[in-house]
Protein backbone atom coordinates (compact mmCIF):
# COMPACT_ATOMS: atom_id res chain seq x y z
CA UNK A 1 0.00 0.00 0.00
CA UNK A 2 1.36 3.38 -0.74
CA UNK A 3 0.45 6.77 0.14
CA UNK A 4 0.76 9.17 3.54
CA UNK A 5 0.39 6.41 6.68
CA UNK A 6 -1.18 6.83 9.70
CA UNK A 7 0.98 8.04 12.54
CA UNK A 8 -0.25 7.30 15.90
CA UNK A 9 1.38 8.42 19.45
CA UNK A 10 1.87 5.98 21.95
CA UNK A 11 1.83 6.66 25.78
CA UNK A 12 2.53 3.92 27.78
CA UNK A 13 2.38 4.80 31.92
CA UNK A 14 0.84 1.66 33.74
CA UNK A 15 3.51 0.93 36.37
CA UNK A 16 6.96 2.55 36.44
CA UNK A 17 8.06 3.11 32.95
CA UNK A 18 7.12 6.33 31.11
CA UNK A 19 7.05 5.34 27.66
CA UNK A 20 6.43 7.07 24.35
CA UNK A 21 6.25 5.82 21.10
CA UNK A 22 5.14 6.90 17.68
CA UNK A 23 3.86 4.13 14.50
CA UNK A 24 3.62 4.89 11.14
CA UNK A 25 1.02 1.72 10.06
CA UNK A 26 2.37 -1.12 12.14
CA UNK A 27 5.63 -0.13 11.70
CA UNK A 28 7.83 1.74 14.76
CA UNK A 29 9.75 4.85 14.12
CA UNK A 30 10.88 5.78 17.56
CA UNK A 31 9.93 4.00 20.95
CA UNK A 32 11.21 5.77 24.37
CA UNK A 33 11.52 4.60 27.92
CA UNK A 34 11.97 6.01 30.95
CA UNK A 35 12.39 3.82 33.54
CA UNK A 36 12.51 4.64 37.17
CA UNK A 37 16.05 3.57 39.28
CA UNK A 38 13.82 4.79 42.51
CA UNK A 39 11.71 1.77 43.23
CA UNK A 40 15.26 -0.85 43.70
CA UNK A 41 15.59 1.42 47.09
CA UNK A 42 12.66 -0.25 48.41
CA UNK A 43 12.33 -4.06 46.83
CA UNK A 44 9.53 -3.19 44.70
CA UNK A 45 7.56 -0.35 42.81
CA UNK A 46 5.79 2.26 44.93
CA UNK A 47 3.02 3.81 43.42
CA UNK A 48 3.13 6.93 45.29
CA UNK A 49 6.88 7.28 44.17
CA UNK A 50 5.70 6.20 40.40
CA UNK A 51 3.09 9.06 39.88
CA UNK A 52 5.73 11.94 41.28
CA UNK A 53 8.18 10.57 38.26
CA UNK A 54 5.72 9.79 35.78
CA UNK A 55 5.04 13.25 36.18
CA UNK A 56 8.44 14.43 35.53
CA UNK A 57 9.22 12.19 32.65
CA UNK A 58 6.12 12.26 30.89
CA UNK A 59 7.04 15.69 28.84
CA UNK A 60 10.75 15.04 28.49
CA UNK A 61 9.80 11.39 26.94
CA UNK A 62 6.87 12.16 24.52
CA UNK A 63 8.92 15.07 23.00
CA UNK A 64 11.72 12.87 22.71
CA UNK A 65 9.48 9.99 21.08
CA UNK A 66 8.56 13.17 18.17
CA UNK A 67 11.99 13.98 17.80
CA UNK A 68 13.28 10.73 17.13
CA UNK A 69 10.39 9.72 14.45
CA UNK A 70 11.01 12.92 12.75
CA UNK A 71 7.46 13.82 13.20
CA UNK A 72 5.45 16.90 14.00
CA UNK A 73 2.52 16.85 16.32
CA UNK A 74 0.57 18.22 13.88
CA UNK A 75 1.13 15.64 11.78
CA UNK A 76 -0.05 12.85 13.86
CA UNK A 77 -3.85 11.41 13.15
CA UNK A 78 -4.40 10.53 16.56
CA UNK A 79 -3.17 9.55 20.50
CA UNK A 80 -3.46 6.24 22.48
CA UNK A 81 -2.92 5.74 25.61
CA UNK A 82 -3.18 2.66 28.51
CA UNK A 83 -6.01 3.17 29.91
CA UNK A 84 -5.32 -0.30 32.77
CA UNK A 85 -4.66 -2.53 34.10
CA UNK A 86 -2.10 -0.64 35.56
CA UNK A 87 -1.42 1.64 39.06
CA UNK A 88 -4.01 4.15 39.72
CA UNK A 89 -1.81 7.32 39.93
CA UNK A 90 0.45 6.23 37.54
CA UNK A 91 -2.41 5.70 34.81
CA UNK A 92 -3.87 8.78 35.66
CA UNK A 93 -0.38 10.79 34.31
CA UNK A 94 -0.54 9.31 31.15
CA UNK A 95 -4.90 9.37 30.58
CA UNK A 96 -4.56 13.06 31.29
CA UNK A 97 -1.59 14.05 29.29
CA UNK A 98 -3.26 12.13 26.44
CA UNK A 99 -6.90 13.46 27.12
CA UNK A 100 -4.99 17.38 26.55
CA UNK A 101 -2.59 16.76 24.04
CA UNK A 102 -5.58 15.32 21.73
CA UNK A 103 -7.87 18.28 22.83
CA UNK A 104 -5.58 20.58 22.38
CA UNK A 105 -4.55 19.17 18.87
CA UNK A 106 -8.16 18.14 18.37
CA UNK A 107 -6.93 14.73 17.71
CA UNK A 108 -8.82 11.61 18.22
CA UNK A 109 -8.23 9.77 21.65
CA UNK A 110 -7.76 5.41 21.56
CA UNK A 111 -7.66 4.01 25.21
CA UNK A 112 -5.85 0.47 25.08
CA UNK A 113 -5.99 -2.32 27.54
CA UNK A 114 -2.26 -2.97 27.67
CA UNK A 115 -2.71 -6.68 28.41
CA UNK A 116 -4.57 -7.24 24.83
CA UNK A 117 -1.34 -4.19 24.22
CA UNK A 118 1.63 -6.90 25.29
CA UNK A 119 0.08 -9.48 22.16
CA UNK A 120 -0.43 -6.94 19.62
CA UNK A 121 3.02 -6.13 19.95
CA UNK A 122 3.46 -8.99 18.07
CA UNK A 123 1.59 -7.59 14.96
CA UNK A 124 4.37 -4.91 14.80
CA UNK A 125 6.12 -4.73 11.52
CA UNK A 126 9.77 -5.23 11.09
CA UNK A 127 12.33 -6.62 8.76
CA UNK A 128 13.35 -9.56 10.53
CA UNK A 129 10.59 -11.74 10.71
CA UNK A 130 7.22 -12.31 9.25
CA UNK A 131 3.75 -11.55 11.96
CA UNK A 132 1.82 -14.46 13.04
CA UNK A 133 -1.32 -15.52 11.82
CA UNK A 134 -4.53 -16.48 13.43
CA UNK A 135 -5.84 -18.27 15.30
CA UNK A 136 -2.89 -17.65 17.39
CA UNK A 137 -2.32 -19.08 21.13
CA UNK A 138 -0.64 -16.50 23.63
CA UNK A 139 1.08 -17.04 26.52
CA UNK A 140 1.44 -13.52 28.37
CA UNK A 141 4.07 -13.76 31.58
CA UNK A 142 3.94 -10.45 33.03
CA UNK A 143 4.76 -8.63 36.60
CA UNK A 144 1.35 -8.65 36.92
CA UNK A 145 -0.66 -11.28 34.80
CA UNK A 146 0.05 -15.06 33.58
CA UNK A 147 -2.59 -15.78 31.04
CA UNK A 148 -3.38 -18.06 28.02
CA UNK A 149 -5.15 -16.18 25.37
CA UNK A 150 -6.67 -17.34 22.38
CA UNK A 151 -6.91 -14.61 19.70
CA UNK A 152 -9.07 -15.22 16.82
CA UNK A 153 -8.35 -11.48 15.16
CA UNK A 154 -6.68 -8.52 16.24
CA UNK A 155 -9.93 -7.60 18.64
CA UNK A 156 -10.93 -11.13 19.37
CA UNK A 157 -9.01 -12.92 22.42
CA UNK A 158 -10.47 -14.90 24.85
CA UNK A 159 -8.35 -15.97 28.29
CA UNK A 160 -8.52 -19.83 28.74
CA UNK A 161 -6.31 -20.12 31.36
CA UNK A 162 -5.10 -17.50 33.94
CA UNK A 163 -3.04 -17.73 37.43
CA UNK A 164 -5.16 -18.28 40.66
CA UNK A 165 -2.11 -16.14 42.53
CA UNK A 166 0.60 -14.47 41.41
CA UNK A 167 2.11 -14.20 38.27
CA UNK A 168 4.90 -15.73 36.56
CA UNK A 169 7.36 -12.10 37.00
CA UNK A 170 6.33 -12.17 40.26
CA UNK A 171 7.30 -15.53 40.77
CA UNK A 172 10.82 -14.35 39.64
CA UNK A 173 10.60 -11.32 41.79
CA UNK A 174 10.19 -12.26 44.74
CA UNK A 175 12.39 -15.78 44.69
CA UNK A 176 15.07 -12.64 43.99
CA UNK A 177 14.29 -10.81 46.64
CA UNK A 178 14.50 -13.93 48.80
CA UNK A 179 18.03 -14.29 47.56
CA UNK A 180 18.80 -10.55 48.37
CA UNK A 181 18.64 -9.26 44.87
CA UNK A 182 17.45 -5.61 44.13
CA UNK A 183 13.88 -5.00 42.34
CA UNK A 184 13.17 -6.09 40.07
CA UNK A 185 14.78 -9.66 40.11
CA UNK A 186 13.85 -11.11 37.06
CA UNK A 187 16.73 -10.01 34.58
CA UNK A 188 19.43 -10.74 37.33
CA UNK A 189 17.89 -14.40 38.03
CA UNK A 190 18.21 -15.12 34.01
CA UNK A 191 21.75 -13.25 33.97
CA UNK A 192 22.90 -15.40 37.48
CA UNK A 193 21.16 -18.70 35.78
CA UNK A 194 23.44 -18.53 32.91
CA UNK A 195 25.99 -19.86 34.67
CA UNK A 196 24.13 -22.09 36.87
CA UNK A 197 22.75 -25.67 36.76
CA UNK A 198 19.24 -26.00 36.44
CA UNK A 199 19.31 -29.01 37.80
CA UNK A 200 20.83 -28.60 40.75
CA UNK A 201 17.98 -28.05 43.35
CA UNK A 202 14.34 -29.35 42.84
CA UNK A 203 11.14 -27.09 43.71
CA UNK A 204 7.62 -28.72 43.90
CA UNK A 205 5.25 -28.27 40.81
CA UNK A 206 1.68 -27.14 41.78
CA UNK A 207 -1.18 -29.16 40.31
CA UNK A 208 -3.91 -26.73 39.08
CA UNK A 209 -6.67 -28.30 37.27
CA UNK A 210 -7.33 -27.27 33.21
CA UNK A 211 -5.03 -24.63 32.60
CA UNK A 212 -4.98 -22.36 35.29
CA UNK A 213 -1.68 -21.37 36.87
CA UNK A 214 -0.22 -20.79 40.58
CA UNK A 215 2.84 -19.86 41.88
CA UNK A 216 2.48 -18.93 45.47
CA UNK A 217 3.30 -22.31 46.55
CA UNK A 218 6.74 -21.97 45.17
CA UNK A 219 7.78 -18.97 46.55
CA UNK A 220 6.90 -20.76 49.66
CA UNK A 221 8.96 -23.43 49.17
CA UNK A 222 11.82 -21.48 48.19
CA UNK A 223 11.92 -19.02 51.17
CA UNK A 224 11.66 -22.09 53.62
CA UNK A 225 14.36 -23.92 51.55
CA UNK A 226 16.48 -21.02 51.52
CA UNK A 227 15.65 -20.52 55.32
CA UNK A 228 16.59 -23.97 56.01
CA UNK A 229 19.71 -24.08 54.22
CA UNK A 230 20.63 -20.44 55.59
CA UNK A 231 21.23 -21.79 59.06
CA UNK A 232 23.21 -24.52 58.65
CA UNK A 233 25.31 -22.21 56.26
CA UNK A 234 24.66 -18.68 56.43
CA UNK A 235 26.84 -17.98 53.03
CA UNK A 236 24.43 -20.46 51.35
CA UNK A 237 22.81 -18.06 48.96
CA UNK A 238 26.12 -16.73 47.97
CA UNK A 239 27.82 -19.86 47.70
CA UNK A 240 24.70 -21.22 45.40
CA UNK A 241 23.48 -18.35 43.62
CA UNK A 242 23.94 -19.48 39.98
CA UNK A 243 22.51 -22.65 40.81
CA UNK A 244 19.95 -21.37 42.75
CA UNK A 245 18.46 -19.16 40.01
CA UNK A 246 18.74 -21.70 37.22
CA UNK A 247 16.52 -23.89 39.28
CA UNK A 248 13.71 -21.66 39.80
CA UNK A 249 13.89 -20.21 36.37
CA UNK A 250 14.07 -23.81 35.52
CA UNK A 251 10.69 -24.82 37.60
CA UNK A 252 8.87 -21.59 36.35
CA UNK A 253 10.21 -22.17 32.52
CA UNK A 254 8.88 -26.08 33.13
CA UNK A 255 5.50 -24.66 35.08
CA UNK A 256 4.54 -22.41 31.97
CA UNK A 257 5.01 -25.29 29.21
CA UNK A 258 3.24 -27.63 30.50
CA UNK A 259 0.24 -25.43 30.76
CA UNK A 260 1.14 -24.49 27.29
CA UNK A 261 1.48 -28.13 25.62
CA UNK A 262 -1.68 -28.92 27.46
CA UNK A 263 -3.25 -25.52 25.58
CA UNK A 264 -1.99 -26.33 22.51
CA UNK A 265 -3.58 -30.25 22.65
CA UNK A 266 -6.83 -28.94 23.88
CA UNK A 267 -7.22 -26.23 21.47
CA UNK A 268 -5.26 -27.87 18.42
CA UNK A 269 -3.58 -24.62 17.95
CA UNK A 270 0.39 -24.41 16.65
CA UNK A 271 0.91 -20.59 16.11
CA UNK A 272 2.19 -19.90 19.64
CA UNK A 273 3.72 -16.69 20.87
CA UNK A 274 4.66 -15.21 24.17
CA UNK A 275 5.07 -11.71 25.49
CA UNK A 276 5.38 -9.53 28.88
CA UNK A 277 8.27 -8.83 30.81
CA UNK A 278 8.84 -12.46 31.06
CA UNK A 279 9.11 -13.51 27.21
CA UNK A 280 12.26 -11.45 28.11
CA UNK A 281 13.78 -14.37 29.94
CA UNK A 282 16.25 -16.33 27.56
CA UNK A 283 15.82 -19.68 29.41
CA UNK A 284 11.97 -19.68 28.28
CA UNK A 285 12.74 -17.96 25.04
CA UNK A 286 15.34 -21.10 24.11
CA UNK A 287 12.75 -23.61 25.54
CA UNK A 288 10.33 -22.38 23.64
CA UNK A 289 12.35 -22.50 20.51
CA UNK A 290 13.34 -26.09 21.33
CA UNK A 291 9.60 -27.09 21.92
CA UNK A 292 8.64 -25.31 19.05
CA UNK A 293 10.29 -26.48 16.89
CA UNK A 294 10.10 -30.48 18.21
CA UNK A 295 6.64 -30.06 18.19
CA UNK A 296 6.08 -28.29 15.07
CA UNK A 297 4.78 -25.37 16.50
CA UNK A 298 5.22 -21.64 14.56
CA UNK A 299 6.51 -19.21 17.35
CA UNK A 300 6.45 -16.15 17.84
CA UNK A 301 8.67 -14.55 20.29
CA UNK A 302 8.55 -10.29 20.25
CA UNK A 303 11.76 -8.23 20.16
CA UNK A 304 13.78 -7.82 23.05
CA UNK A 305 12.19 -3.77 23.54
CA UNK A 306 8.87 -4.93 22.65
CA UNK A 307 8.71 -7.50 25.55
CA UNK A 308 8.93 -5.54 28.75
CA UNK A 309 6.82 -2.61 29.21
CA UNK A 310 6.82 0.07 26.29
CA UNK A 311 4.76 2.32 24.33
CA UNK A 312 5.63 0.80 20.66
CA UNK A 313 2.72 -1.90 21.24
CA UNK A 314 0.67 0.87 22.80
CA UNK A 315 0.79 2.69 19.50
CA UNK A 316 0.16 -0.52 16.90
CA UNK A 317 -2.38 -1.22 19.21
CA UNK A 318 -3.50 1.99 18.97
CA UNK A 319 -3.13 1.78 14.92
CA UNK A 320 -5.88 -1.27 15.14
CA UNK A 321 -8.39 0.76 17.08
CA UNK A 322 -8.58 3.66 14.31
CA UNK A 323 -8.64 1.16 11.47
CA UNK A 324 -11.67 0.38 13.20
CA UNK A 325 -12.84 3.63 13.90
CA UNK A 326 -12.67 2.96 17.85
CA UNK A 327 -11.95 6.19 19.59
CA UNK A 328 -13.00 7.51 23.30
CA UNK A 329 -14.62 10.65 24.39
CA UNK A 330 -12.63 13.18 26.84
CA UNK A 331 -15.06 11.46 29.36
CA UNK A 332 -12.90 8.41 29.51
CA UNK A 333 -11.14 7.25 32.85
CA UNK A 334 -8.70 4.96 34.12
CA UNK A 335 -9.26 1.17 35.00
CA UNK A 336 -6.86 -0.26 37.18
CA UNK A 337 -8.34 -3.30 37.02
CA UNK A 338 -9.55 -3.79 33.42
CA UNK A 339 -9.94 -7.24 31.94
CA UNK A 340 -8.42 -8.25 28.37
O1 LIG B 1 5.46 -6.61 31.17
P1 LIG B 1 6.27 -6.00 32.24
O2 LIG B 1 7.41 -5.09 31.83
O3 LIG B 1 5.40 -5.19 33.22
C1 LIG B 1 4.12 -5.61 33.59
O4 LIG B 1 3.18 -5.33 32.81
O5 LIG B 1 4.04 -6.28 34.65
O6 LIG B 1 6.84 -7.20 33.11
C2 LIG B 1 7.69 -6.98 34.20
C3 LIG B 1 8.11 -8.32 34.76
C4 LIG B 1 8.87 -8.19 36.07
O7 LIG B 1 8.36 -9.12 36.98
C5 LIG B 1 10.30 -8.55 35.67
O8 LIG B 1 11.07 -9.10 36.69
C6 LIG B 1 10.04 -9.54 34.56
O9 LIG B 1 8.96 -9.00 33.84
N1 LIG B 1 11.21 -9.71 33.68
C7 LIG B 1 11.92 -10.85 33.61
C8 LIG B 1 12.97 -10.61 32.69
N2 LIG B 1 12.85 -9.32 32.24
C9 LIG B 1 11.75 -8.80 32.86
N3 LIG B 1 11.76 -12.03 34.23
C10 LIG B 1 12.64 -13.00 33.95
N4 LIG B 1 13.68 -12.84 33.08
C11 LIG B 1 13.88 -11.67 32.44
N5 LIG B 1 14.89 -11.53 31.59
ZN1 LIG C 1 3.25 -4.99 30.96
Amino acid sequence: MSGRPIYILGIESSCDDTAAAVSADCRILSNITAGQEIHSLYGGVVPELASRAHQQNIVPVIDAALKKAGINKNELNAVAFTRGPGLMGSLLVGGSFAKAFALGLQLPLIEINHLRAHILAHFIETDEKPVPSFPLLCLTVSGGHTQLVLMKDYDIMEIIGETNDDAAGEAFDKAAKIMGLPYPGGPLVDKFAKEGNPHAFSFPHPHMPGLSFSFSGLKTAFLYFIESQSKINKNFVEEHKQDLCASIQETIIQILLAKLIKATEQTGIRNIAISGGVSANSGLRKTLQEEAAKRGWTLSIPKMEYCTDNAAMIAVAGYFKYLRGEFSGQDIAPAARYIL
